[in-house]
This record gives structure tokens, C-alpha cells and sequence, in this order.
């Protein structure tokens, strides 16, 4: 079994979907949420679902011991992160080398970076009048958002779109397309773990 935590700071809409996706899998299961934000409504999701939920404030983060016990405690194989706002520390990307992945709700290169978060990206983007975005799932460093593409998928802007439809059409995207992204990940690397 192959156990993924997934680290959210917010509404936890995409974590749902993805631990529905995996839900009655055999080899791939959610064996946990860990949010940085006492007050994200992933919690409530998580107590719904049945979920184990771990809010680590920022400070805890930057305790390497504290954090790897937790995630060794849910047997972590991979980390997902679903609307995650903190910056990854050193010791999680080496502990968890080509296995830490995330999605961004824009074309990346563009529209990535520090701030570059949820709403603010799709106020950027129609703020600059783009006629298209999408959604990226990458590798994560230690820089936001410059790890390696794993895969991208766009959606066409309209001239009546606002900042709200365009989020709309960028979850839908997340929804169809992140569950899958993931589980083509983790076979990928059982391949070449198997080789
Ligand atoms: C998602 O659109 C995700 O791509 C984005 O936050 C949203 C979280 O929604 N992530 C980032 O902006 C990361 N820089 P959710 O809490 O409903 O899943």
C-alpha cells in the first residue's frame, strides 16, 4: 500500500476529491491531512471523511524531528499538496526526493512565486488580460513553484470571464485531472523501483 499525506491550508476541496478518487483503492489510500491553519475548513472535511488531521503551526514546521515523526507515524510514502501556502522546508524535499507534488492553478512558468496563491494567480492572470490558463502539477524544490513539470492542462479565458469563473474552470480542471496526475506518479515510480 502506498499511503499519501496530503498538506493543505485551506478549503480542502481538491484533498476531498482526490482521497474520493483513491477511496477502495487497493494500493494507493490518504492516510492523512496536515494543515498549517488552525481555522481551514479541510479540517471540517477531514472529520467528515474520517481522515486523520495534524494542524503544525508554522514554527513546528521548521522542526525536522517533530514533522518526520508525524509523517512516519501515517507511514507517508508521498506528500500531495493541495492548496499547501508554506514554503517546504530542506529536510521534508530530501527526505521525500521526486516524491513531494503539487499543483498550481496556472500555466507555470507565468503566474508561480511567493503570494502567487488560490484567488490571487486568477486576479493576475485577467488582470493581464490573458486569453488562456490551466493548471500545473510539478516536483516540488526549494523554490515555490519551480519544480519540474510533471504535466499541464489548459482552459480558455473568456472576455466575460471574472477572477471567480476562472477559479471555477481551474477546479474543474484540478478535479478531472490532479487525481489522476498523482496515480500516474506513483506507478511510474514503482516501475522503476521494480526495474
Ligand atoms: C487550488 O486551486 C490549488 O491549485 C491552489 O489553491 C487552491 C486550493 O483549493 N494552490 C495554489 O495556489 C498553490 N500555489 P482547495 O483548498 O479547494 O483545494
Amino acid at each position: 500500500m502506498t499511503n499519501i499525506t496530503i498538506f493543505a491550508s485551506g478549503s480542502g476541496s481538491n484533498a476531498e476529491n482526490i482521497f474520493n478518487y483513491f477511496k477502495g483503492n487497493n494500493e494507493i489510500r490518504i492516510s492523512s491531512i496536515i494543515t498549517n491553519n488552525k481555522n481551514a475548513f479541510v479540517i471540517e472535511r477531514a472529520q467528515k471523511l474520517n481522515i486523520p488531521c495534524e494542524i503544525i503551526s508554522k514554527l513546528e514546521f521548521q522542526n525536522s524531528e517533530y514533522v518526520l515523526n508525524i509523517l512516519k507515524k501515517y507511514n507517508s510514502d508521498f506528500i500531495v499538496l493541495a492548496g499547501f501556502l508554506l514554503l517546504i522546508p530542506e529536510y521534508l524535499i530530501s527526505e521525500f526526493q521526486k516524491k513531494i507534488i503539487n499543483i498550481h492553478p496556472a500555466l507555470l512558468p507565468k503566474y508561480g512565486g511567493k503570494g502567487m496563491y488560490g484567488d490571487n494567480v486568477h486576479k493576475s492572470v485577467i488582470e493581464n488580460n490573458e486569453t488562456e490558463s490551466g493548471i500545473t502539477v510539478h516536483f516540488v524544490n526549494q523554490k515555490y513553484d519551480e519544480g519540474k513539470i510533471i504535466f499541464q492542462k489548459k482552459c480558455t479565458i473568456t472576455p466575460s470571464d471574472t477572477a471567480e469563473t476562472l477559479a471555477n474552470k481551474i477546479h474543474e480542471l484540478e478535479y478531472n485531472y490532479f487525481p489522476k496526475t498523482i496515480e500516474k506518479i506513483i506507478s511510474d515510480a514503482q516501475k522503476i523501483k521494480n526495474e
